[in-house]
């Protein structure tokens, strides 16, 4: 099949996005357990875009995985299906010149892995959202720990299933130890000068 697949070659190119919207593509990548602050910390650092002027757009686990993903299960592979397909999102994101915002637990690190090779490596910040289990459990949010440690759901990151944390993550950000202001100040500070941002 892919052999009869021939891209059109359009003459508005991600460069022209670009150079309107004033600023680069960016992914920043959130990673890290479920009930760890990454949407938190991600919808306050795309309200400071917001602010500056920059186009962005956020996704995470529960807008993909109640729209596109729906299919998708928490299994090892149906995981890495959806870190897969929400690489591939992001990619014609940044292609539409837009920051893209993307929070999900993403637990394997050959997953985090593929998505630099599809959106190409100097695109994409991984940012560690580093919370203990104990902390997330403490918090329960959704109540989902309470449930798995039940038995009542099955493939648990943390409690049933692993996450693999990042070795070398651009950004990492131990919320036990700062506030979200501070985590969201660090966050700034580290991408400010890779959007190359003209006003
Ligand atoms: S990922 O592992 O495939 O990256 P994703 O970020 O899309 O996960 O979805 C995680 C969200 O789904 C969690 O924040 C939580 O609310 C919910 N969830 C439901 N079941 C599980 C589970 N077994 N493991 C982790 N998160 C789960």
């Amino acid at each position: 099949m892919k052999e009869n697949i021939i891209p059109h070659n359009y003459q508005v190119s991600k460069v022209d996005r670009q150079k309107m919207n004033k600023h680069k593509s960016l992914l920043l990548w959130f990673t890290g357990l479920s009930g760890s602050g990454k949407s938190t910390i991600a919808n306050i650092v795309e309200q400071e875009l917001y602010k500056l002027g920059v186009k962005t757009y956020t996704l995470d686990g529960d807008n993909i995985r109640s729209g596109i993903n729906s299919d998708l299960t928490f299994t090892p592979e149906d995981r890495t299906e959806n870190i897969r397909r929400i690489a591939e999102i992001s990619n014609l994101i940044l292609d539409a010149g837009l920051v893209v915002l993307a929070a999900f637990v993403s637990p394997y690190k050959k997953d985090r892995e593929n998505i630099k090779d599809i959106v190409k490596d100097f695109n994409f910040i991984e940012i560690y959202i580093n919370t203990s289990i104990e902390e997330c459990e403490r918090r329960d949010v959704k109540g989902l720990y309470k449930k798995a440690r039940a038995g009542e759901i099955k493939n648990m990151t943390g409690v049933s299933a692993t996450y693999e944390a990042p070795q070398n993550p651009n950004i990492e950000i131990k919320t036990e130890e700062k506030t979200v202001e501070q985590a969201v100040h660090d966050i700034m500070n580290y991408i400010k000068p890779k959007l190359n941002f003209k006003q």
